[in-house]
């Protein structure tokens, strides 16, 4: 990367350059003058002495990987509703995303065992629907933190026995805050003790106002025990993803974000990615967080070899030079030196930030003793 000594900054800056080398200490990173600090430590410390920082040159591969990005034009057309299910501890998150998987996808060739992966996608008579896997509410506000937008509807499950609980609140406000509309399942009506119009008033104190009330959260009653319900509740998923009219590009060079990912002993790195843009082919170079790689094989969710895999479509890449991180984007590019120029870049850049904190770690310890 770029880097600049403390000195030549400080001269752009018309400071003196101890007052630099203060603003630097205060922030953890310990440097002297005729020393350089990379890039994006030079800009922190120009802001933090109230100054704005412009690039002068913005000429490396990262900013060749951006023009690509921005080169995908063409017809916007619609693309699936991307889905994710919260909800309380127990209510039935796993229950309700098992029996759609059960009972919508047809094992492929991995021989009727349906391979857990992080994603998953249905097609209902009124379309396509996209449903991601999240361990937990953290996932997804680690994915929202690093910008991955990756959901367009939250599918909060309360379960009728037992109403609305902290955890149930705490995903209100995460799509509230996401900007994110919900669709609320009352989950468990089997059970005698279902009382789903309870739910429905306890909801009301937290302003997500069922139809029926005059508001205009769908609600669905359903049991993901019975599946009694849970066809009203794809409809009622393809009904938000009308009203939000999502679209994509669905030609083109893909980008995307990676969901999950693992080693494999066999297969070696797995990345399951969502394709949010363009089509993602087998063959394609690409650059993803800071591993890049071309495109050996594509998998769905059933196991089955895919050639390709357009927008919301969830799919696993194999080929990838290691386990990126999930939250991480995607960007495919014309060759191999472009994707492996930028991740070597980003992984230079990963280690200088790590070193930056082990310096900033360092003298905490130091003046704690003091
Ligand atoms: P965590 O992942 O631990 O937060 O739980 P979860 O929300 O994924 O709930 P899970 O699907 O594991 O269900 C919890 C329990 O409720 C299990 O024993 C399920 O069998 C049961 N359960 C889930 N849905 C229903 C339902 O519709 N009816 C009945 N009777 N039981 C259900
Ligand atoms: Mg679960």
């Amino acid at each position: 990367g770029d880097a600049i000594t403390v000195a030549d900054l400080a001269q752009k800056l018309a400071l003196k350059g101890g007052d630099v080398v203060k603003a630097l200490f205060k922030m953890g990173v310990m440097a002297t003058i005729t020393q350089s600090i990379d890039h994006d430590t030079a800009v922190l410390v120009t802001e933090e002495l109230g100054h704005t920082a412009v690039r002068e040159t913005a000429n490396d591969a990262e900013s060749e990987l951006l023009a690509h990005v921005e080169d995908v034009q063409g017809e916007q057309s619609q693309r699936p509703p991307v889905v994710t299910i919260m909800g309380h501890v127990d209510h039935g998150k796993t229950s309700l995303l098992d029996y759609i998987r059960r009972t919508r996808i047809a094992t492929g060739e991995a021989g009727g065992i349906t391979q857990h992966i992080g994603a998953y996608h249905v097609e209902t008579p009124k379309g396509v629907i996209s449903f991601l896997d999240t361990p937990g509410h953290a996932a997804f506000t680690s994915m929202r933190a690093r910008g991955a937008k990756i959901t367009d509807i939250v599918v909060l499950v309360v379960a009728a026995d037992d109403g609305v609980m902290p955890q149930t609140v705490e995903a209100i406000q995460h799509a509230r805050s996401a900007k994110v509309p919900l669709i609320v399942a009352i989950n468990k009506i089997d059970k005698s003790e279902a009382d789903p119009s309870r739910v429905k008033n306890e909801l009301l104190t937290h302003e997500v106002v069922s139809e029926e009330f005059g508001g205009d959260t769908q609600m669905v009653e359903l049991s993901a025990k019975t599946g009694l319900g849970v066809d009203d509740l794809l409809d009622a998923i393809s009904l938000q993803a009308e009203v939000l009219e999502l679209k994509a590009v669905a030609e083109g060079r893909a980008s995307g974000t990676v969901i999950e990912s693992s080693l494999d002993k066999g297969r070696g790195p797995v990345a399951t990615v969502l394709v949010q843009q363009g089509q993602l082919n087998k063959g394609d170079f690409l650059v993803c967080g800071v591993e890049y790689g071309r495109v050996r094989a594509l998998f769905d969710e059933t196991g089955s070899q895919v050639q390709s895999a357009g927008p919301s479509i969830p799919v696993q890449v194999l080929g990838l030079s290691g386990v990126p991180d999930a939250g991480d984007d995607f960007v495919v590019v014309d060759d191999e030196r472009l994707a492996k120029e930028v991740a070597q870049q980003r992984e230079a850049k990963r280690r200088e930030l790590r070193l930056v904190q082990a310096a900033g770690n360092r003298m905490e310890d130091i003046m704690a003793q003091m």
